[in-house]
């Protein structure tokens, strides 16, 4: 949430900064900016409201003479999509400032400051940061030392990063509950929330900890931890596997990364199944001394990650042996809960930043649990180095706000812990072989489900007048039918909701009418007949339905519902399989509706606040 880079050099480094903006801009876009500091001491400010062309446009075709700099995209939390709440924020025209996170006790510091006579000209929290470091270095000469005094009043989570007028090349940064990467290069350093932001100019890069302070210059960097101690961290060699390249022949990521999901899923695979038995480092080095004596998993995931645990909640409980629980991170969290015996946690998340997943995770640490997983796809992220055990998920970088290619290979990685704790809990080869071989066919089920694109782009326009619409599915696709409503009320804005089938008739039905598409996801499983039965209760009111169908399961089309033939798979891998549609659904009615598809409003793809 939110975007830093900052840069140290001997060149001119804002076009190194807006690159990295651009390139962080799925962490938020409502607005952006830059300061650049020059080396006789003055800065140069520059922010708009928008998205980074917007900055980029404002600054023109000559880079800022600066040659120390940080800049900011924005996802707001406190105050307005507003010029004057956009990063950096300067305090006497000499402390700027860039932070992700938020600041819990602002109010209390904004008052003290204004006491002591600071003008405040924005609405947000990130402000106190630079007034409070400018009021430290009144008696502090030691710039380090004035931002390490000024970060301990601060209460909340922040990533954040200081530029003094006074001391052109320096950086000072902290890092306590937002992600913070330095990246090393020759005669320049540089700092980022995302080591995306730096590919073009450095592949050697050192995370900073919770609680890690660093001072860059262009020739040093210094790391402190949280007890103010110098110490190492190591440096990690980047095979930029994660940049993520432009959007090829499709007119947005999103669209790439639904069309990429076929390859996704095969990279998820590879080298991790061998002779029909999980390989013994799929979830990392001694992961089956752990796994072994798994008798309860509880998931705890965040919005798209929270849809794919549902789904493996089904398939832990059937086929592994174990009972499981999911719940939605930022509700586990904040209440006591029963940790059963020999209990693993389980964060899914497709960055491994979620603030409320990664604060569950944390959590986990003080109770009972056996040991923790994570099933991610960004290898360098919190959730990855903080867990015990890591499935990584090899989806290749996802740039769309909407998760599509994260969330099938998620479903592949439980499908794979399925089978993992299965072999310890005596799973039946009829199973385990369903496992086996719904996976391995998965990757071609992917590229014949995609087949359907032109069918869906040409039934979307009956959507374009839509306000409301409602998704059913019965077992394993009911969480499939909420992860369609999630995708079509994210990027089309059409208000969507989910709910089992056999739910209808205890309230939603009400809603029926000529106006409310229903959209029913039924592939021929052993629930086939009971939702028969409740597409019926739809038809009976008047209802008009968009029906996802295996074409065994004999709907047929009229005048209340379209069919639409979804090629036929195991009902093992019907999940993963019936995603594809409804991605495409969401994604061709957003196209009629003209949205921002990759970045849709309000929203952004790491969520580093609770
Ligand atoms: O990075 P995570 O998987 O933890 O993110 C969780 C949610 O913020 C995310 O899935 C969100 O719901 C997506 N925008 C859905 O498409």
């Amino acid at each position: 949430m939110c975007g830093i880079v900052g840069a140290t050099s001997e060149r001119r480094i804002s076009e190194i900064l807006v690159e990295g903006l651009k390139r962080l801009e799925y962490r938020g876009y409502d607005s952006a900016g830059l300061a650049v500091l020059s080396e006789s001491g003055s800065i140069e400010c520059v922010r708009r409201t928008g998205k980074v062309q917007a900055l980029k446009d404002a600054i023109g075709d000559t880079p800022l003479a600066g040659t120390t700099g940080i800049a900011h995209t924005r996802w707001a939390t406190h105050g307005g999509v507003t010029e004057a709440n956009a990063h950096p924020h300067i305090s006497e025209n000499c402390i700027a400032v860039v932070h992700n996170g938020i600041i819990e006790n602002h109010e209390k510091l904004r008052a003290q400051l204004q006491a002591l006579g600071y003008v405040f000209n924005s609405d947000t929290d990130t402000e106190v940061i630079c007034h409070l470091v400018h009021h430290q270095r009144k008696t502090e000469s030691d710039l380090f030392k004035a931002v390490q005094a000024a970060v301990r009043q601060l209460e909340g989570a922040y990533g954040t990063v200081v530029m003094d007028c006074r001391e052109p090349g320096r950086l000072v940064v902290a890092r306590s509950g937002s992600p913070l990467v330095i990246g090393l290069g020759i005669g320049e350093n540089f700092i980022a929330s995302d080591q995306l932001a730096l590919l073009p100019v450095t592949r050697q890069f050192m995370y900073l900890e919770e609680g890690d302070m660093a001072d860059i210059t262009r020739t040093s960097v210094k790391v402190y931890d949280r007890s103010g101690a110098l110490v190492q961290r190591d440096v990690h060699e980047s095979d930029g596997q994660y940049d993520a390249g432009g959007k090829g022949q499709y007119r947005h990521f999103m669209l790439k990364e639904i069309h990429e999901q076929p390859t996704a899923v095969r990279n998820a695979l590879e080298g991790r199944l061998v002779h029909g038995q999980v390989a013994d480092d799929a979830f990392g080095p001694g992961s089956m001394d752990l796994l072994k004596d798994i008798e309860h998993v509880q998931i705890v995931a965040c919005g798209t990650s929270y849809h794919a645990g549902m789904v493996a909640r089904y398939w832990l409980e059937s086929m592994a042996g174990v009972s499981c629980n999911v719940e939605i991170a930022s509700e586990f969290r904040y209440r006591k809960s029963h940790v059963h015996r020999n209990s693993l946690l389980v964060t899914i998340s497709q960055s491994g930043e979620t603030a409320d997943t990664l604060a569950a995770l944390r959590l986990s640490k003080e109770l009972s649990y056996r040991g923790s997983l994570t099933i991610c796809n960004v290898a360098t992220s919190s959730m990855v180095r903080e867990s015990d055990l890591n499935y990584m998920t090899r989806a290749g970088a996802e740039i769309g706000v909407a998760s599509t290619k994260a969330f099938t290979t998620q479903l592949v990685g439980l499908l794979m812990l399925v089978l993992a704790i299965g072999q310890h809990r005596g799973i039946s080869d009829k199973c385990r072989n369903a496992i086996v071989s719904g996976l391995q066919a998965l990757p071609a089920k992917l590229e014949e489900a995609l087949l359907l694109s032109d069918e869906i782009e040409a039934l979307a326009p009956e959507f374009a007048d839509k306000f409301h619409s409602l998704f059913l599915g019965r077992g394993t696709q009911y969480p499939i039918a909420m992860e369609g409503a999630l995708k079509l009320k994210e990027i089309s804005y059409i208000h969507a909701e989910a709910y089992a089938a056999g739910e209808l008739k205890h309230g939603p039905l009400a809603l029926i009418d000529a106006d409310m598409p229903v959209i029913v996801v039924a592939p021929n499983d052993e629930l086939l007949e009971k939702l028969k039965s409740n597409v019926e209760e739809v038809r009976a009111r008047g209802g008009i339905m968009y029906v996802f169908a295996d074409k065994d399961a004999h709907f047929k089309s009229d005048t209340s519902m379209r069919v639409i033939n979804v090629s036929h798979c195991d009902e093992l891998i019907a999940p993963i399989v019936y995603t594809i549609p409804l991605q495409l659904l969401s994604y061709f009615v957003a196209i009629i509706k003209g949205t921002d598809v990759d970045q849709p409003r309000n929203l952004a793809k790491s969520v580093t606040v609770e």
